[in-house]
């Protein structure tokens, strides 16, 4: 036709969905073309996300352990942080080697990567607008719309930088004195445990009566009651009234039972109280896509949209946004459009906040099983009685598994504690595999690890735990 360049496979977006797709596409003979507004692949994820919040929470967690091991008679002096330094680490040799190992793979596989920012024209051509202005137009068989999300603003705010969003956060521009985190969600937390451990007093404003709202109650408490020790404030059930930025600081005031009467100031606010999807901002219309009010794209089980040669996948199709079901989805995507018979079928889909203690969970929650009157059997064991938790020094924690009543059969797991999201994993197998508490009481764990209170609290259940240790 009359574009630039006609590709079989377009993807839009080289998140963890669109280079998941493309690789998988080009994998299985696909012509590719994939369409990224930034210099570098990997969306939010690599970029602005997941993994450099991670190399700062792994920072975090040697500080506070550095920390805390006076309690048993080790004393380090306080730590010497060097901005530059940890920012160049988490850049240099963290972000940019994944993101330059993407590049790399794009080009072994044949994928061409266009770099501008992709609007659909029509059902089967999108035009790519470069910094420059130039444009390129891609002409396509199937596309897959990979555009992901970007952080909700809080409304009303004042512009000023001193008020982030999650990539402000991480760009770790200094170590405010006192930062405000709006929003209790995962996002705010796990940021909140970086700048806590990095020198400051955190407080945290969520308007909902529990932090992680998602999660179940005791998985949540041994969390807060840690926050609640090292953070400056947590106050739930509390709104922000006002937010003004100053001179000397952005000025906050609250509303609710909880809330300090006095105004506030704080040197930096984080803003993290959800995400919303970019379906509004890639001509969708042009292509006949649909898109609803909020900007997500409705799909099928094979990832199509209501235009039956075009696709989506990740956050900008829906909950949970997370880089884990965006790279599945993005696989199901490839395949269907390379002629294969497979629909997204995943039976569950983890939750990690890395928090410190972590927080994980999958399958059915204890507080949704009560809401929808399921009949489950639970069996919670905590790690006060674990060697391993004990040795550590990390005792707060404990895992919980969720059993159907009938069959026996795991259907949700629960963990908070140091490396609860490692740990999860066994939980999420055993939910696919449909192993029941036998098969996890039945298997031979290595002692003394984290990975057997799985193993006990299967035996919990069973009547069949012998002694605590
Ligand atoms: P994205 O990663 O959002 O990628 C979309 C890409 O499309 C972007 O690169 C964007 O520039 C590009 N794009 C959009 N529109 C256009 C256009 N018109 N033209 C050209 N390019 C375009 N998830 C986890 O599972 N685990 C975690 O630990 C985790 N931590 C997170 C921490 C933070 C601070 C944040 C913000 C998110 C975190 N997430 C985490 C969520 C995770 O990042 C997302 O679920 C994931 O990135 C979604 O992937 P995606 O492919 O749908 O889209
Ligand atoms: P979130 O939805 O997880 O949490 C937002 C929180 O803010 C909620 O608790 C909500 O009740 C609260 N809130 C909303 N409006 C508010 C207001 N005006 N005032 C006070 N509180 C308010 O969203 P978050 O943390 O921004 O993260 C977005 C998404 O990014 C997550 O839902 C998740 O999908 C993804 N993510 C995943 C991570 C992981 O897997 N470890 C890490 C970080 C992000």
């Amino acid at each position: 036709g009359d574009s630039d360049i006609n590709t079989e496979v377009v993807v839009l977006g080289s998140g963890p969905g669109g280079y998941t797709a493309a690789f998988r596409a080009a994998d299985l003979g696909k012509q590719v073309v994939l369409i990224e507004r930034y210099s570098t692949l990997g969306g939010v994820c690599l970029n602005v996300g997941c993994i450099p919040s991670k190399a700062l929470l792994h920072t975090a967690k040697v500080i506070t352990e550095a920390e805390e091991t006076s309690h048993h008679g080790v004393s380090f002096g306080k730590p010497e942080i060097k901005l530059d330094e940890l920012r160049n680490w988490k850049a240099n040799d963290v972000v940019a080697k994944l993101t330059g190992g993407l590049a790399q793979m794009a080009k072994q596989r044949g994928v061409t990567v266009v770099q501008g920012v992709g609007q659909f024209t029509s059902s089967n051509q999108i035009a790519v607008t470069a910094t420059d202005g130039k444009v390129t137009t891609v002409g396509f068989q199937n596309a897959i719309i990979a555009a992901g999300s970007q952080a909700t603003k809080f409304p009303g705010a004042p512009e000023d930088e001193r008020i982030m969003d999650s990539t402000g956060a991480l760009a770790l521009a200094d170590v405010p004195k006192r930062l405000l985190v709006i929003g209790g969600g995962i996002i705010g937390l796990e940021m909140g445990t970086v700048y806590d451990a990095l020198g400051s007093k955190v407080s945290v404003v969520e308007f909902m009566d529990g932090l992680i709202p998602g999660a179940d109650r005791d998985l949540i408490r041994p969390l807060q009651k840690r926050m609640e020790k090292r953070f400056e404030n947590i106050m739930l059930s509390t709104k922000v009234a006002k937010m003004e930025a100053k001179k000397d600081g952005i000025h906050v005031s609250f509303e609710g039972e909880n809330a300090p009467k006095e105004t506030q100031i704080y040197d930096r606010v984080l803003v993290s109280i959800g995400r919303r999807p970019n379906g509004k901002n890639i001509g969708a219309e042009n292509a006949g896509v649909a898109v609803d009010d909020r900007g997500f794209i409705a799909v099928d089980k094979q990832m199509r949209t209501n235009v039956p040669h075009i696709f989506a996948i990740g956050d900008i199709v829906g909950q949970p946004m997370l880089a884990h079901k965006a790279t599945h989805e993005a696989k199901v995507a490839a395949e269907v459009i390379a002629g294969h018979k497979v629909e997204f079928q995943a039976m569950v889909i983890p939750s990690v906040a890395y928090t410190d203690p972590e927080v994980a969970w999958v399958g059915v929650t204890e507080t949704e099983a009560k809401a929808q009157g399921l009949a489950i059997e639970k069996a919670s064991f905590p790690w006060a009685a674990s060697g391993r938790a004990l040795s550590i020094a990390r005792s707060e924690g404990a895992t919980k598994l969720i059993f159907d009543k009938e069959t026996h059969r795991v259907i949700g797991a629960g963990i908070v504690g140091t490396n609860a999201g490692e740990l999860l994993a066994e939980a999420v197998l055993a939910i696919e595999m449909g192993a029941d508490a036998h098969d996890l009481g039945l298997t031979i764990h290595a002692h003394p690890t984290l990975s057997e209170t799985i193993c006990f609290a299967a035996e919990m259940k069973e009547g069949t735990i012998t002694d605590l240790y």
